[in-house]
């Protein structure tokens, strides 16, 4: 059935130069502001430079907190809100990659709200924080034009989603993505992959998130097979894989994530494996099962895009610079109750169940 329901209220401003260009809409936020940032991409990226400058041209007074680190702790995330508070800041804008524009969408609702920790999860804030303005930095997490912040709680060191808080305007220069390394761009190009690989072939897609996901997925394979044996990409590769990032961003709006991204954590977690690495290791066994379930959608997708499963496969796996090793029996029982307690697996195609993950993780990982 033909369903095109869709929410997403940000307004995404694109192209080359969109924060110079529309620094204009700044002053409607307030008159003083929080940047929040990781330490390095925000100033090497360019992007802290023209936000700025937006800034100083319409006389709006910034402190920065520039202290979030790789996946966000929730202590940190309610550190700079309680500073956004205490300092009487009107908005707050997130500059970097995932990290920090997750971490901008938890600190908009600490800003607001005196509360623990972990009260964050406990109902939805929507239209009930800080305004908030992004501008990303890396080709991958899409948070830009998602409602969802993964933040790390401090307690357990797992991740853990909140959800429903949308950026006021999110502006999307691809050109803030070509200082990056080219280990960087490839795990956060996979990123995107995932998001638009896993949305297309789970239970929750529609009309509308089905030609975003194709959009993406045959813009990453295109760049990735044409990436030059040099390990590096052009700027007009880097354009495309941006590009991408944002429709896997608009696919996940929708479908939310599935398997890969709910049993990678653990990599990060525990291993330190990049995130796009993480999922990118699970993505083979998501793309075999949504041919396996989902026969149409696999056809059109190979007609669409020009790849075969097989070819999806192969060229995956030769940029997860990664090696499977023996999971000890003790942690992989912890997953198995950790995954069991949390019921990740729902929108995954063929009705994926506990048992079914068990079987995916034993073919990648064998019993130590
Ligand atoms: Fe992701």
């Amino acid at each position: 059935m033909l369903d095109l329901t869709y929410y997403m209220p940000t307004k995404m401003i694109y192209g080359p130069d969109c924060v110079k260009k529309n620094a204009a809409l700044f002053p409607a936020y307030g008159k003083k502001c929080m940047i929040v940032s990781g330490k390095h991409s925000a100033k090497a990226s360019g992007a802290l430079d023209d936000v700025l400058a937006a800034l100083k041209e319409y006389d709006i007074e910034w402190i920065q907190f520039d202290e979030v680190e790789q996946n966000p702790l929730l202590s940190t995330c309610k550190r700079a809100g309680d500073l956004a508070r205490k300092e009487s800041v009107d908005f707050i804008i997130g500059i970097g990659g995932g990290s920090p524009l997750d971490a901008t969408k938890a600190v908009s609702v600490f800003a607001k709200h005196d509360i623990q920790d972990e009260e964050i999860y406990s109902r939805s804030y929507q239209n009930d924080h800080l305004p908030f303005l992004l501008i990303g930095t890396t080709a991958g997490t899409g948070s830009e034009v998602t409602p969802y912040a993964v933040i790390t709680v401090d307690r357990d060191g797992r991740k853990k989603s909140v959800k429903d808080l949308f950026a006021e305007i999110s502006f999307c220069d691809y050109r803030y993505t070509c200082s990056l390394s080219y280990d960087v761009t490839v795990a956060t190009a996979l990123d995107a992959l995932s998001h638009c690989v896993e949305g297309y072939f789970c239970s929750k897609a529609d009309t509308l998130s089905d030609l975003f996901a194709i959009q993406g997925i045959q813009l990453i394979f295109d760049v990735l097979t044409n990436a030059a044996s040099d390990g590096s990409f052009t700027d007009k590769q880097k354009q495309k894989l941006y590009a991408a990032s944002i429709y896997g961003g608009l696919v996940i709006t929708k479908t939310g994530t599935s398997f890969c991204h709910s049993m990678g954590y653990f990599l990060t977690e525990e291993y330190q494996v990049a995130h796009g690495i993480a999922c990118a290791v699970f993505m083979p066994e998501y793309l075999h099962r949504g041919f396996d379930y989902e026969t149409k959608k696999a056809d059109r997708l190979t007609y669409e895009t020009d790849y075969t499963l097989g070819e999806m496969c192969s060229i995956i796996e030769s940029f997860t610079d990664f090696q499977p090793f023996a999971l000890p029996e003790a942690k992989r029982n912890a997953l198995y109750e950790l995954w069991k307690a949390a019921d990740k697996f729902g929108s995954a195609p063929g009705e994926f169940t506990i048992e079914d993950a068990m079987e995916v993780l034993d073919r990648i990982f064998p019993i130590g």
